[in-house]
């Protein structure tokens, strides 16, 4: 089966500040964590691969997403667990801006 992705416009650029995250709600499926760190946007799932917590309602410190349930965490540039007990990467969708907006294409 060959891999859909789905550009969707997430917010505008100046939504978030550096060092912080935003759930991006979607109607077909799971959200999607969308932060801002020093070099730019990134995104990932937001469900944590650990078990039912949104990494949207932790805290970012650096490039890393810490999980509000057990503060696993995450590198926010690729998804790759970086604490315990967290071991399963959670999946990375690339980011774009473009003008004022804010892009994320998310594959299915
Ligand atoms: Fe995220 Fe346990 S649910 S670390």
């Amino acid at each position: 089966m060959t891999e859909q992705m789905t550009k969707i416009r997430a917010c505008s650029a100046d939504a978030l500040e550096v060092g912080s995250v935003l759930q991006i709600e979607l109607e077909d499926r799971d959200p999607i964590a969308l932060y801002r760190i020093s070099d730019g946007y990134y995104a990932t799932d937001d469900l944590c691969t650990h078990g039912a917590a949104f990494l949207s309602e932790g805290d970012v410190e650096d490039d890393e997403i810490y999980c509000p349930f057990h503060a696993g965490a995450f590198d926010i540039r690729t998804g790759e667990a970086t604490a315990a007990p967290c071991v399963v990467a959670v999946r990375a969708h690339p980011v774009t801006v473009e003008g004022d907006d804010v892009y994320i294409e998310i594959s299915n």
